[in-house]
């Protein structure tokens, strides 16, 4: 799957570091945008997922998505947040079904490399999680620099990046 150039990283030690970074990157999302979230579970995707739900003013609190696949919440933008969990690994039509990907909406999809290929054309961001221990988590973002490489940095997570091609 292909995720476009690593545009970031970030390393958090808290789960409230990881809303917060959530929270930065939440505050500089469109309408369009589409955020995939990629890491095993207990990564740290609905933590960060919270965080976003606040940068876009969403002031009801954030539950997994796992049973029902998609919640729906209202901020300064609409916000759906998905988790493909429980849907079989490249299942396009039942994708398709969820209608994620509103023009009009921000949309965070976790397990997003389950369904990448679906995305591809909305010019995701790819944030991958990667659990080092019980609290460490590295944070890799990654897409079109062209579509996100200013927000990002709007964002202040540029600050800091290794090997982020600045
Ligand atoms: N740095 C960290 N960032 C996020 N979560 C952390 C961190 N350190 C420990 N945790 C714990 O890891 C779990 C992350 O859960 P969650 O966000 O639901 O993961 P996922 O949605 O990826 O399955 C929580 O129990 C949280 O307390
Ligand atoms: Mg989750």
């Amino acid at each position: 799957m292909e995720l476009g150039p690593m545009l970031a990283e970030a390393l958090s030690e808290t789960e409230e570091s990881t809303e917060e970074l959530g929270e930065a990157l939440g505050s500089v999302l469109a309408a369009g945008d589409v955020v995939l979230l990629i890491g095993g579970l207990g990564a740290g995707k609905t933590a960060f997922t919270r965080g976003i739900a606040r940068g876009l003013g969403v002031a009801e609190r954030v539950a997994s998505p796992t049973f029902v696949i998609v919640r729906q919440y209202q901020g300064r933008l609409p916000l759906a947040h998905a988790d493909l969990y429980r849907l079989e690994e490249g299942d396009a039509f039942a994708i398709d079904m969820l209608e994620l990907g509103e023009p009009g909406s921000v949309t965070v999809i976790e397990w997003g490399d389950r369904s990448a290929g679906v995305f591809a054309a909305l010019e995701p961001l790819a944030v991958t999680f990667e659990a080092d221990g019980a609290h460490r988590r590295r944070l890799t973002f990654a897409g079109s620099a062209q579509r996100w490489g200013g927000r990002l940095a709007s964002a202040g997570l540029l600050e800091g990046a290794h090997g982020a091609g600045a």
